[in-house]
């Protein structure tokens, strides 16, 4: 072994569409990411996560945004894993695409979030990156479900969600900054993915599926 891809093979994957592409997250990307989340990803008046993480001073925040990435490393096992992707278009890194599972040998299926830098939000970009995942999960990593959810006001989610071919399944009652606020839950099957108009490339995918104990 001779870099820290040999040894965590999720820093090698690489899914590239056009001039968008989706890899492993290094800690200079974790630097770059960090500061690009500190200079805003959504107004401080609307929170759309479901864990406020972004409800932090913005000096604090790189710090925050670095220890959650180190722990989804340290975390990653075949019971439960956190795959999160930088998203690089045209060469610029602009957010982060990720997806989450337990027991996924067994369950298939995992629930997609993402989010962007402010700067480059609206263009576009939201729609083909989670295309993008989608292709990589159904079609290399041995997914046959993803799910999302998206606050009732989340207007560019839900649209995003909708344009990717996920369906609404139903609501969840969530606390948010101290008051009551409705969930949309929506889930997605193969047949069901609206694909990128362009093709997709995937390398790493075969370390990937070893690490997360897929064998067919
Ligand atoms: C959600 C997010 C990733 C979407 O990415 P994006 O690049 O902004 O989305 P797109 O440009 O691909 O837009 C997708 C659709 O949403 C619509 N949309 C975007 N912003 C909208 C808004 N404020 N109100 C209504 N519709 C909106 C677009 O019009 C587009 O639909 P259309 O093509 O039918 O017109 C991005 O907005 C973001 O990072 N938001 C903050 C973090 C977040 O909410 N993450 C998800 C948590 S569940």
């Amino acid at each position: 072994m001779t870099s820290i891809g040999d040894v965590f093979a999720v820093l090698d994957l690489s899914v590239t569409a056009g001039d968008l592409e989706l890899r492993g997250i290094s800690d200079d990307d974790i630097v770059t990411l960090g500061a690009l989340a500190a200079q805003g990803i959504h107004s401080p008046d609307r929170m759309p996560f479901s864990f406020p993480w972004t409800d932090v001073p913005p000096d604090e925040l790189p710090l925050n945004f670095a220890q959650y990435h180190w722990r989804t490393r340290a975390d990653f096992s075949p019971a439960a894993w956190v795959l999160n992707l930088g998203v690089w278009s045209r060469g610029e890194l602009v957010g982060v695409q990720g997806v989450q599972t337990s027991n996924f040998v067994v369950r298939r299926t995992g629930e997609t979030g993402s989010w962007l830098g402010a700067v480059h939000q609206g263009r576009g970009l939201g729609t083909v990156m989670r295309q993008v995942m989608c292709v990589l999960l159904f079609e290399h990593l041995g997914f046959t479900e993803v799910t999302s959810g998206a606050f009732a006001d989340n207007a560019a989610s839900l649209a995003v969600s909708r344009k990717v071919g996920y369906r609404v399944n139903g609501t969840e009652r969530y606390e948010r900054r101290g008051e009551l606020a409705e969930m949309t839950m929506l889930a997605l099957n193969p047949d069901e993915l609206v694909r990128p108009d362009l093709s997709v490339e995937v390398s790493g995918a075969e370390r990937v599926r070893q690490l997360i104990g897929v064998s067919d």
